[in-house]
């Protein structure tokens, strides 16, 4: 049977490259095509999407979900799904996951991709739980990144315990594009031989290296491949979907997707690239290739969030002597793979050890919470000494528990609190994980007008 593929062309492609910046019409303008050239599932939906839905285009991330459901009826839609945050950025009530899967798969999602920054399993139990109580497909991906503790055998021992949890397929997720082909030839079969699952791969071209990580991949059994239409393909984006497909055509891993399908579909979407291109939003940059990430260990966007804030410092004359602190700091902290906010967090610590000529001295309030649980459990012990560095002596409580166990059920307080603005649950949603740019968003899609609250119905009253 042939290699699978997932087209991330309306999610991870315009998000890696322009700013997750696509509108739903531009969306729309190829899914026609795109839902008849055989694909296994189509990445559509995520916390970038939903925050820039909100946040930049004015429109309800949900009504994309149902329009472009409508549309494929052939083809599987896929989220990511950042575990107990959801899409948001801090752990949530289990109610509120729970709701929050319920409504995507009733909006049209298919496949659930779950993951943690930490790898920590807790922090997905929910999250694959309320997956599969609403009949969907749930996938765990893992975090992978390079460390004395991210070996092969690590990676084995989390896929059996997701196996166990009930995942119904397992992708590593090399969110940094530094997974090297021989690397992911050895974890994939080491994974084929010790896991039912079916295996995923998720990588980036950002380091030049993605394709042939690819090639190795597949050939140690992976099952399924993420890549991008080739108008939104390669640089920090993933590889070209139509390019696998002629290098795999006719060999026993044919993906047999239909290349006029993907032709039309490809020559819709150039447009849209192409005026992204224009107004400056996709910077030719991002099509460049950067091996730096390969020296370094660093994911692409965090190198250029370095080099923005030393910018703003005047210090660009620190930036190698930063770019060596981040291992340090990685180690301290019990190497967290370097994916939002992780990434930002080293950043930023790495940044504040260099400038201040003394390491700890200043440390974020997140990195302080990190060190205190609240994030989860790191992947090795955390630096005693930097501990007590970071906590100063005081007396404060380290949780070695699941942080979303601290957490009271809040949805339908929040339902009660906001029920003049929301009219469904999805609305609920979109101020639970958004609460400001939510609640802006929400006023003025409703635009409430004295005359108009009388005939508009509220499902809440
Ligand atoms: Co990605």
């Amino acid at each position: 049977m042939g290699v699978k593929i997932v087209d991330t062309v309306l999610r991870d492609g315009h998000q890696s490259l322009f700013a997750t910046r696509m509108n739903t019409e531009e969306v729309l303008s190829a899914l026609e095509e795109l839902d008849k050239a055989g694909y296994y599932a189509l990445e559509v939906w995520g916390g970038a999407t939903f925050d820039s839905c909100l946040r930049f285009l004015d429109e309800d991330p949900w009504e994309r979900l149902r329009k472009v459901r409508k549309v494929c009826k052939n083809t599987k839609l896929q989220m990511l799904f950042r575990g107990q945050n959801i899409l948001g950025y801090r752990h949530y009530a289990d109610d509120v996951v729970d709701k929050f899967v319920q409504k995507s798969i009733e909006n049209g999602i298919d496949i659930i991709r779950v993951f943690d920054a930490l790898n920590d399993v807790r922090n997905l139990k929910q999250a694959v739980d309320s997956t599969n109580k609403y009949g969907g497909h749930c996938q765990i991906a893992l975090s992978y990144t390079t460390s004395p503790v991210h070996t092969v055998d690590y990676y084995v021992s989390l896929a059996k315990e997701v196996e166990k949890m009930g995942a119904h397929s397992l992708c590593i997720k090399d969110m940094a594009g530094v997974l090297l082909p021989e690397a992911a030839y050895e974890l994939f079969s080491r994974l084929k031989a010790n896991t039912k699952l079916p295996l995923e791969l998720h990588t980036h071209c950002t380091g030049g290296i993605a394709e042939m990580t690819v090639h190795r991949a597949i050939e140690a059994g992976c099952d399924i491949v993420d890549t991008a239409l080739s108008s939104l393909a390669g640089g920090t984006s993933q590889p070209c979907t139509e390019a696998l497909q002629y290098a795999l055509q006719g060999t026993e891993y044919d993906p047999k997707l239909d290349i006029k399908m993907l032709e039309a579909a490809a020559s819709k979407m150039n447009k849209v690239r192409d005026k992204y291109l224009a107004n400056g939003l996709l910077k030719p940059k991002a099509l460049c290739v950067n091996p730096n990430i390969l020296k370094y260990q660093v994911p692409g966007g965090m190198l250029s969030n370095l080099m923005n804030q030393l910018e703003k410092q005047g210090a660009m004359d620190k930036y190698e002597e930063v770019l060596k602190e981040v291992p340090r700091v990685r180690k301290d902290l019990g190497y967290p793979p370097l994916v939002t906010p992780l990434s930002q967090m080293v950043g930023t610590q790495s940044v504040m050890n260099v400038l201040t000529g003394e390491r700890y001295k200043m440390v974020p309030k997140e990195i302080n919470e990190y060190v205190r649980g609240l994030y989860g459990k790191s992947p090795a012990p955390i630096d005693e000494e930097v501990k007590a560095k970071i906590l100063k002596g005081a007396d404060v409580k380290i949780i070695t528990h699941r942080p979303a166990d601290d957490i009271e059920p809040e949805f339908e307080k929040l339902k009660e609190q906001y029920k003049d603005l929301c009219r469904s649950d999805e609305d609920v949603l979109i101020v639970a994980l958004f609460p400001e740019v939510g609640q802006k968003f929400l006023e003025k899609k409703y635009n409430p007008q004295p005359q108009d609250e009388v005939v508009e119905v509220n499902l809440y009253i």
